[in-house]
């Protein structure tokens, strides 16, 4: 259909977009109908409205400003698994109690690109090497139906988690596909619900939308915050309501310790009577490029490292911690009437955050660029961006160790976040289990290895234990297994027993 006709040229122009269809010509007719049918469903007038909203925002001189309007998370809405030790218990009752009413639901955010791990598929289908070489998607479902099983073990009766998963058009196929192949992990297919996040163009910086090549334009999901239009457009909330969900467990595919629904956190929250709330970690290094939850103006919020001063990052307490510690995780709790109101009301409030990258796009003359500094912006909203709307907001804080240990980027020397300090955190939590379990370790020679493994050629490696979720949701029930045994590692407990690889000359 030609653009001209058919008002499209027209619409183009009025939303100055009108160098989309530069390359017309030069389409094959299914080319052509493929572009048509992307820019007729594009509101341009939206697009062109986030853009100069997303732009002023970011361009407001924020550093002086946020320093002197924060103020760290008061200890009266702050848990901690160590220095609540006693509550703890108590927390984890009432999640395990409210889990067996069906009331608990979790969500995956699973839309991003995992451009930085450089792999083609889902970031969830990763695996990271661990003696089982299950996937990240795997271990999360297992943790799900281990923790089903132990609060209906508590209240003797049937109950179910439901696995909502929010990917992108990127990820969307491939994730279902997988899924489906593994049967859903035994979660049941009914239990495990994918819908799908907005994508937005990547923008120069004048505004007009990058073109990929001749007949398609660079599109990229919204952020992790797009989850919020999604919930409702995908009619996710009514899906929530029908099945009686009232608490929201949120967080992100890349943590390889993450407690998926964690009864504790989940106790804790409702306790509280809170609306929202977020699982931190210890910001203990004051560089340290993580954001952190606290007070802005009176309204929780995460202020991101880059947006306070070095002297505003090193403050410290009276008891010598950094004043702004609670490093945030993305893990988080809703009440279902919260995350309803923020998908019916507040959602459109929710400014973009410009993210400026290197997109590759054609020039003028239909040449691919790509570029070897940023270009241009990605627009994304964040999951935390909503921190602000809360009436009861409560802070959780748990330790690094074992909960934190997120999957970012590729394998190379000394590298952070990556499939080998996955794995090792991972080894080392299990590690850690056995030995509070009663159990020890030996080496080849039969020689009890020190429970605190040493610095070896310089290498930190860790004991190769692993242990299946389907057996311990978090270290409970290992005693029966391990009490005053001793094991040489690499070991491996699973459904079917104890496994040691090496002993059997695996
Ligand atoms: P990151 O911001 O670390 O992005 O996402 P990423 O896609 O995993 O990796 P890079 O930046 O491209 O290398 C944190 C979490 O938010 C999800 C990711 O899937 C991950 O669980 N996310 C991110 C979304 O669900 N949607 C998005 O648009 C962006």
């Amino acid at each position: 259909m030609d653009p001209n006709t058919s008002g499209l040229a027209q619409k183009l122009a009025k939303a100055e977009q009108s160098h989309l269809l530069q390359f017309w010509d030069e389409l094959s007719p299914e080319e052509q109908a493929d572009l048509t049918h992307e820019l007729q469903g594009m509101d341009f007038q939206e697009i062109n409205g986030f853009f100069k909203n997303a732009m002023e925002t970011s361009s407001g001189s924020k550093q002086e400003k946020m320093d002197t309007r924060m103020e760290p998370v008061p200890r009266e809405v702050l848990g901690s698994v160590t220095r609540d030790r006693e509550n703890v218990k108590v927390w984890e009752l009432e999640g395990l109690h409210c889990i067996s009413q069906n009331k608990v639901a979790v969500l995956l955010l699973a839309g991003g690109q995992g451009t930085r791990l450089g792999v083609s598929y889902p970031k969830g289908m990763y695996d990271v090497g661990l003696p089982s070489h299950k996937t990240l998607f795997q271990i999360q479902a297992e943790r799900i139906l281990k923790l089903q099983q132990l609060a209906e073990q508590k209240h003797k009766v049937k109950c179910c988690i439901p696995w909502y998963i929010m990917t992108s058009g990127r990820t969307m196929d491939s994730t279902k596909d997988f899924f489906s192949k593994h049967n859903y992990f035994g979660l049941g297919k009914d239990n495990v619900i994918f819908f799908q996040q907005g994508m937005l163009p990547a923008m120069d910086y004048s505004g007009k939308i990058i073109l990929e090549n001749k007949g398609k334009l660079s599109m990229a999901p919204d952020g992790n915050g797009g989850l919020y239009r999604a919930l409702g457009t995908q009619g996710i909330v009514d899906h929530m309501e029908q099945r009686g969900v009232e608490f929201i467990h949120v967080y992100c595919v890349d943590n390889i310790l993450v407690k998926v629904a964690d009864p504790a956190f989940v106790g804790f929250c409702v306790q509280k009577g809170a609306d929202c709330g977020a699982k931190v970690v210890e910001k203990t290094n004051p560089t340290e490029a993580v954001g952190v939850v606290c007070k802005v103006d009176g309204r929780y919020q995460v202020v991101e490292y880059s947006e306070i001063t070095l002297a505003t990052a090193e403050k410290r307490s009276a008891d010598g911690r950094l004043m702004f510690n609670a490093g945030n995780v993305a893990n988080h709790f809703f009440s279902f009437s919260f995350l309803k109101d923020i998908v019916q009301k507040y959602e459109p409030q929710l400014q973009h955050h410009v993210a400026q990258k290197k997109i590759p796009y054609v020039n003028a003359q239909g040449q691919l660029i790509k570029p070897d500094k940023p270009n241009g912006i990605k627009m994304e909203k964040f999951v935390f961006d909503i921190f602000q709307f809360a009436k009861t907001f409560v802070v959780f804080e748990v330790l690094r160790e074992d909960e934190f240990s997120p999957l970012k980027n590729a394998d190379s020397q000394d590298g952070k976040d990556t499939p080998t300090t996955a794995r090792h955190s991972l080894m080392s939590l299990h590690h850690r289990w056995v030995l509070n379990a009663g159990g020890h370790f030996i080496d080849e020679n039969g020689r009890r290895v020190p429970a605190i493994p040493s610095l070896k050629d310089g290498t930190d490696l860790p004991i190769k234990c692993e242990i299946s979720p389907l057996v311990s949701y978090g270290g409970e029930g290992l005693e029966e297994l391990v009490k005053a045994r001793e094991f040489q590692p690499t070991l491996m407990i699973n459904e079917s027993g104890i496994h040691e690889l090496v002993k059997n000359g695996v």
